[in-house]
């Protein structure tokens, strides 16, 4: 028993036909965490960063690789540790305890299901641009916004979320090896951005660096400075830890895991430096800030229309594999909370392939409605809140765990372990600090709100609770 109510046993045999298929390796896992990882953030995030900070936000993107690097190496630990398919959410529960499990899990809700919902609709903007833009082809407005923006409904972002979900339901397999060929064509575009935009670099474009200072202040309602757009360009890292959540359908967990988070981590972060400070050195920054299709946009800038549109072309093809990953990783955590007694039992059975079927259909009908109808101008901060909930989570969970169990075997460990779980925990909360404030209340608003589930459901219904814990 934790201060957090009762712990969940680090291994435990998972019974009822419900234990996950083990079909994937470590190409899968780590074009699965590239898939999650490089999206939304680069492509459109990148003009909101350069509009919050100036140049200073490389310092952004490069404060953001530090961070997800330490809580990258915390996640390879503990899912090598504990190879179960709950990734934050299982190992707050085996190292806090239950009520903090649930937590970190109604968190998880923020990160996953809102990221396939921002990234749904950037990618019905992309489509709308493109077709506008390249073809000519105006669709009409009713059915490409939802309701807060003057329309009825975002067609398009219903349909591809809808479109990811069918494709998760026929196999984890099949869906990593598309995700490999989508992996491939964002990186290919990324690449020649940079190889395009390098040449029209100059010196000029990085001065002043930091417009706005450091620190996030707010101007007229809006948080500004370095911190602020680190807060905002954080959702553009986040994504390897869903390779956490495919720990239990790995061959063989220590390598592929390991391989997986950081090398993925390593590989983004690389090409997000490359693109982030070619595209503030090509053009001065306030010509592409706040723009929604920040690369295209410099692209032109700098006298390459057709590779912008291009560029664009591959955003759209490749944007859904963020959703195809952060939906993938959604649905095995829904199916572990249940299979744990916090949500419904009936949601945790596995179909013949060993794919939890009725989650992956829930998740995916969840997704849509938020994608389709919700406001959504400021949730892709919220997606970040709950992110950095879980990355405090478990670097803590990480330092809990050597201490109290410091004999385990480990494939992994953290090296100077205090210090790189320290460093993620103030990290991550200085960045949740940075966020603005109408999104820190809200994801207290939603904490509570899990709270009254969890004392209302899952309190009750914990399978640990009926086998007496
Ligand atoms: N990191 C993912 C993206 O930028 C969520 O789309």
């Amino acid at each position: 028993m934790g201060l957090f109510g009762p712990l969940k046993p680090l291994v435990r045999a998972e019974e009822d036909g419900k234990a996950l298929a083990k079909t994937l390796s470590w190409p899968h896992l780590m074009a699965l965490g590239i898939g999650g990882i490089i999206g939304t953030g680069i492509y459109s995030l990148t003009g909101t960063g350069a509009g919050l900070a100036g140049p200073g936000v490389l310092v952004s993107f490069a404060l953001c690789g530090l961070v997800c690097a330490c809580a990258a190496l915390c996640y390879t630990e503990m899912s090598t540790l504990i190879p179960t398919a709950g990734s934050a959410y299982t190992y707050t529960y085996s190292a806090i305890g239950e009520v903090a499990g649930w937590i970190v899990g109604w968190a998880l809700i923020l990160e996953y299901s809102l990221a396939c919902s921002t990234v749904a609709v950037s990618w019905s903007a992309h489509l709308f641009g493109w077709l506008h833009d390249g073809l000519g082809l105006q669709l009409p407005d009713i059915l490409m916004h939802a309701p807060h923006a003057g329309g009825l409904v975002n067609l398009p972002a219903v349909l591809v979320s809808l479109g990811v979900m069918g494709l998760l339901l026929i196999g984890a397999r099949e869906s990593a090896t598309l995700n490999i060929l989508l992996v491939i064509i964002k990186i290919v575009a990324l690449g020649a951005f940079v190889f395009l935009t390098l040449p029209h670099v100059q010196a000029g474009n990085y001065d002043p660096f930091a417009p706005y200072g450091f620190l996030a202040q707010e101007m007229e309602g809006k948080k500004y400075g370095i911190m602020a757009a680190t807060a905002i360009v954080f959702f553009a890292f986040f994504g390897f830890d869903a390779v956490s959540t495919s720990a239990e359908e790995a061959k063989n967990p220590g390598r592929d895991l390991t391989i997986g988070i950081l090398g993925s981590m390593a590989v983004s972060t690389l090409i997000y430096m490359l693109v982030a400070g070619s595209a503030i050195g090509a053009v001065d920054f306030h010509k592409f800030a706040f723009s929604g299709e920040a690369l295209p946009h410099v692209l032109r800038e700098v006298g390459y229309p057709l590779m912008a549109t291009l560029v664009g072309l591959a955003a759209i093809v490749a944007l859904p594999s963020v959703i195809l990953v952060m939906m993938y990783g959604q649905s095995r955590i829904f199916f572990v909370m249940a299979r744990d007694g916090l949500l419904p039992k009936v949601v945790s059975k596995v179909n013949k392939k060993g794919s939890p079927a009725l989650i992956t259909l829930v998740t995916g009908v969840f997704v849509a409605v938020f994608a389709g109808f919700v406001p959504l101008d400021e949730i892709a901060a919220l997606s970040n809140a709950g992110t950095l909930i879980a990355f405090i989570a478990v670097a803590l969970s990480m330092i809990i765990l050597r201490r109290r169990f410091p004999d385990l075997p480990r494939t992994f460990k953290v090296p100077a372990y205090i210090l790189v779980g320290v460093a993620t925990i103030l990290g991550c909360g200085f960045i949740f600090y940075s966020l603005p404030v109408k999104s820190q209340v809200f994801t207290f608003i939603w904490m509570a709100i899990g709270l009254v589930v969890y004392f209302s459901y899952g309190r009750w219904n914990s399978r640990l609770k009926k086998e007496g814990a």
